[in-house]
C-alpha cells in the first residue's frame, strides 16, 4: 500500500510509505539478500568460530565473548545478556533505527532498488534539517579551504607548510583559513540564502554586543571535523601564533559534541579495521602529521579524555587500542582516566609513551614513521603502565615502599579476571618489584580477607589460585571436550593436577575413556567413590559457564600449569644434580645439567608466550 509521490522540500520528488505497510514478501527477499554476518560486522568485530562467529557483545560490558552470529539461522544471541534476534532487530537496537528505517537501510545496502523507501515523516523532516546543516558546513569548509590558497591566507599557508605539511595532506583533511575581518563568512553564507538562526544552531556565528552576526572564527587555521560517515559536524580554528585560546572549536551543535567525535576516524576506519588497531592521539596535528608519515590508523580525541562513546565508536573496527597521548602531565591524566572506560567495555588496551615529553606530532617529524613505530610496538599493556606510574610515585628503594606500590595494584589485578592473565600480571609485577611471586598473592589475600572482613553472615568465599582454576578449567573442558584429553596427557597428564582430588578425578576419568568408555559427566560423579571428590567435581561442573573463547582458555591454562610442571622438575633436577656433585659424579651431573637446560629452554619459550598474549581479558 504505497502512499503517493510528493515533493520534499529540496524540490526533489521521494517516495513516501506510510511505516508498517512494507509488503512482507519485500521483507522476506530483502531478509534473503543480506547477510547478517556482515551487517552486524560492521558494528562488532567478528572471529570465526566453527559454524558461528564470535564477537563482544555490544549491548551490555564484557571482556570476553558471548555474543553469538549464526550465518546459518541468519540469527544472533547474547549469552551474557540475552539479546537476541535477526538483522533487522539487530540495527532497531544497536542503532536506534525504527523498523522501516532498519529496512531502508539494509535494502539500500544490498543495492536493491527500492520501489518505495520507508520512512517515518519525522524522521524525514530530521533528515532534511540535518543535511541541511552539513550543507552549511560543507560550503563553509569549501569557503575556508580556498581562502587558505588565495593572498589573504598566504600566511596561514606559510603556518602550515612550516609545521611541515604538503599539499597532499592539507587537501586531504580539507584545512582552510578563517579570514581575519568580523563578518566575512557570515556576509558570503548570507548571500547564499542561509539565516541567521541556522548560522548561529550550528555555531558559525555568534552574536555580538550590538546583537549583530559576527564569524565565530577570524584569522585562524580550520580543520574541519567530519563524522564517521565524512559529513563535517564542526570546526577546530588554530591561532597562527602564540596568542590566546590557541584551539577554538564549534560549541555543542545538533551536529557536533567534542567527546563523542573522533578526529579523523572518517579517514582512518578502513587501515584501523585492517591492521585490526588504532593508535588514539589528542590533537589534529598529531593525526594529520601521523597521516603524512604513513600512519593512518590514528584518530584524535581533540583534546578529551576518552569517553565511552568514543570507545563504543572505535569498537566497531577494532578492540586493540593504543593510547598515545601527549607525555605532558595533563596528558597523562588524561590517559589514565579514558583507560578505564576503555577497558570496562572490553578493549585489550596498550599505553604507548613517547620519550622527552615530545607530543605525537613533534615525535614524528622529528624521530621519523619507523622510530614511532618502534615505540608503538613497545607499548605497555595497562597494568603494567599503571606499575611503572606507581614505581615513579613512591619510593621503591625500601620493601615498604614496594609493598605499597603492591597495595595500589591490587584493585586492578583482582579486576583481571582470567586466572592466566592474572597469573602473568601477578609474575610480571613480582619481577619489577623484586618480589617472589608468593608475597604478592600473600598481599593480595590479606586485602581480599580484608574486604570480607566486615561483611556478616555471608558465606565465607574462597578465593583460589590460579594453579587451582586452571586445574579446575581442565577438568570440565576435558569432560566436555574428551578430545582434549591427548593433549592434555602430552603435557603431562595428571603430573599437572597438584591438588590431589582434582588429580583423582582427572585420572579417574583419564583411566575410564582409556578403557574405551564414553562416560559424561554426571556418570563420572557417580562413579567416583568418596563424597569429597563428588562434591567438588559437581561444584566444578556448575560453576560458571564455560566462555565463547573456552579455547582460548584452555591453552592458557594448559600452558600455566605446564610451566608450573616444569619449574617442579627443574627444581628436582637441581637438587640431584648437587647430590650428584657431592659423590663426584661428573657424567651424571652433566647429564642432568643438560636435560635441566632442555627443561629452562621449554620454560622460557612457554613464558615468553604467556606473557605475549598475557593482555588483560
Ligand atoms: N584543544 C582544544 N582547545 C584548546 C586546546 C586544545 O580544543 N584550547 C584540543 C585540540 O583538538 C588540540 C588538542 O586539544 O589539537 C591537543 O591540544 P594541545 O596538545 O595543546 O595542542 P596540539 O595538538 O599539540 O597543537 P599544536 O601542535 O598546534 O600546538
Ligand atoms: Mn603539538
Amino acid at each position: 500500500m504505497y502512499m503517493a509521490k510528493k515533493i520534499s522540500n529540496t524540490g526533489k520528488v521521494v517516495n513516501k510509505v506510510m511505516p508498517g505497510q512494507i509488503p512482507e514478501e519485500f521483507i522476506n527477499d530483502l531478509r534473503h539478500r543480506v547477510d547478517i554476518v556482515a551487517v552486524i560486522g560492521e558494528f562488532v568485530p567478528l572471529k570465526k568460530q566453527g559454524r558461528n562467529y564470535t564477537g563482544i557483545c555490544p549491548f551490555h560490558g564484557e571482556k570476553t565473548p558471548s555474543f553469538v552470529v549464526s550465518p546459518d539461522k541468519q540469527i544472533f544471541h547474547c549469552f551474557g545478556c540475552g539479546k537476541g534476534g535477526n538483522v533487522f532487530s539487530f540495527l532497531i537496537e544497536k542503532d536506534a533505527m525504527s523498523f522501516p528505517e532498519a529496512v531502508e537501510h539494509l535494502a539500500k545496502r544490498a543495492g536493491i532498488a527500492l520501489p518505495n523507501i520507508a520512512v517515518s515523516p519525522e524522521k524525514d523532516k530530521r533528515d532534511s534539517l540535518m543535511k541541511r546543516y552539513f550543507d552549511i558546513n560543507e560550503k563553509t569548509a569549501k569557503y575556508y579551504e580556498q581562502l587558505l590558497y588565495d593572498s589573504s591566507g598566504k600566511e596561514a599557508l606559510r603556518y602550515l607548510q612550516g609545521r611541515g605539511l604538503k599539499t597532499d595532506v592539507l587537501e586531504k583533511f580539507q584545512l582552510g583559513y578563517a579570514p581575519a575581518g568580523w563578518d566575512m563568512l557570515t556576509n558570503y553564507l548570507r548571500g547564499e540564502d542561509i539565516t541567521e538562526q541556522e548560522l548561529l544552531t550550528i555555531g558559525l556565528a555568534v552574536k555580538s554586543k550590538k546583537g549583530t552576526l559576527i564569524d565565530r572564527f577570524r584569522n585562524r587555521v580550520m580543520y574541519p571535523i567530519t563524522n564517521e560517515t565524512g559529513k563535517i559536524i564542526g570546526f577546530g580554528g588554530r591561532v597562527l601564533d602564540n596568542s590566546q585560546p590557541k584551539y577554538l572549536n564549534s560549541p555543542d551543535t545538533p551536529l557536533f559534541s567534542k567527546g563523542k567525535q573522533l578526529y579523523g576516524l572518517h579517514l582512518s576506519k578502513g587501515s584501523v579495521r585492517e591492521q585490526d588497531r588504532v593508535i588514539i592521539m589528542e590533537g589534529y596535528m598529531d593525526v594529520i602529521t601521523a597521516w603524512q608519515n604513513g600512519l593512518t590508523n590514528v584518530v584524535g580525541t581533540m583534546g578529551t579524555a576518552l569517553t565511552p562513546e568514543h570507545v563504543r565508536l572505535l569498537m566497531r573496527y577494532t578492540y586493540n587500542t593504543f593510547i598515545c597521548f601527549d607525555a605532558d602531565n595533563a596528558g597523562q591524566k588524561a590517559t589514565l582516566r579514558g583507560l578505564d572506560t576503555l577497558q570496562e567495555q572490553g578493549c585489550n588496551i596498550s599505553v604507548v609513551s613517547i620519550p622527552d615529553s615530545k607530543d605525537p606530532d613533534d615525535f614524528i617529524r622529528k624521530e621519523g614513521r619507523a622510530r614511532f613505530t618502534e615505540i608503538v610496538e613497545r607499548a605497555h599493556n595497562l597494568l603494567e603502565y599503571k606499575l611503572i606510574k606507581l614505581m615513579e610515585q613512591f619510593n621503591t628503594q625500601t620493601v615498604s615502599g614496594r609493598i605499597q606500590v603492591v597495595q595500589e595494584l591490587i584493585p586492578d589485578i583482582l579486576k583481571t579476571k582470567s586466572p592466566i592473565a592474572r597469573q602473568a600480571c601477578i609474575q610480571m609485577v613480582g619481577e619489577r618489584l623484586s618480589f617472589p611471586e608468593t608475597a604478592i598473592h600473600a598481599e593480595i589475600r590479606k586485602a581480599v580477607s580484608y574486604q570480607e572482613a566486615p561483611k556478616e553472615n555471608s558465606k565465607t568465599v574462597r578465593f583460589l589460585s590460579a594453579q587451582e582454576k586452571a586445574q579446575r578449567i581442565l577438568i570440565k573442558l576435558t569432560l566436555e571436550y574428551p578430545e582434549l584429553i591427548g593433549e592434555v596427557e602430552e603435557n603431562g597428564g595428571k603430573e599437572l593436577f597438584k591438588i590431589a582430588l582434582l588429580k583423582e578425578i582427572y585420572q579417574n576419568h583419564y583411566v575410564i575413556r582409556q578403557s574405551g568408555h564414553n562416560i559424561k559427566a554426571n556418570d563420572l560423579i557417580t562413579l567416583l567413590g568418596d563424597s569429597a571428590s563428588q562434591k567438588v567435581l559437581a561444584e566444578i561442573l556448575l560453576e560458571n559457564e564455560l566462555p565463547e573463547d573456552w579455547k582460548r582458555i584452555y591453552k592458557d591454562c594448559l600452558v600455566l600449569l605446564r610451566l608450573e610442571l616444569l619449574q617442579q622438575q627443574i627444581n628436582h633436577k637441581n637438587n640431584m644434580m648437587l647430590d650428584m656433585e657431592k659423590q663426584g659424579e661428573a657424567t651424571k651431573v652433566l647429564q642432568l645439567m643438560a636435560s635441566i637446560q632442555q627443561l629452562v629452554k621449554e620454560k622460557h619459550s612457554l613464558a615468553t608466550a604467556l606473557r605475549k598474549g598475557g593482555n588483560l581479558y
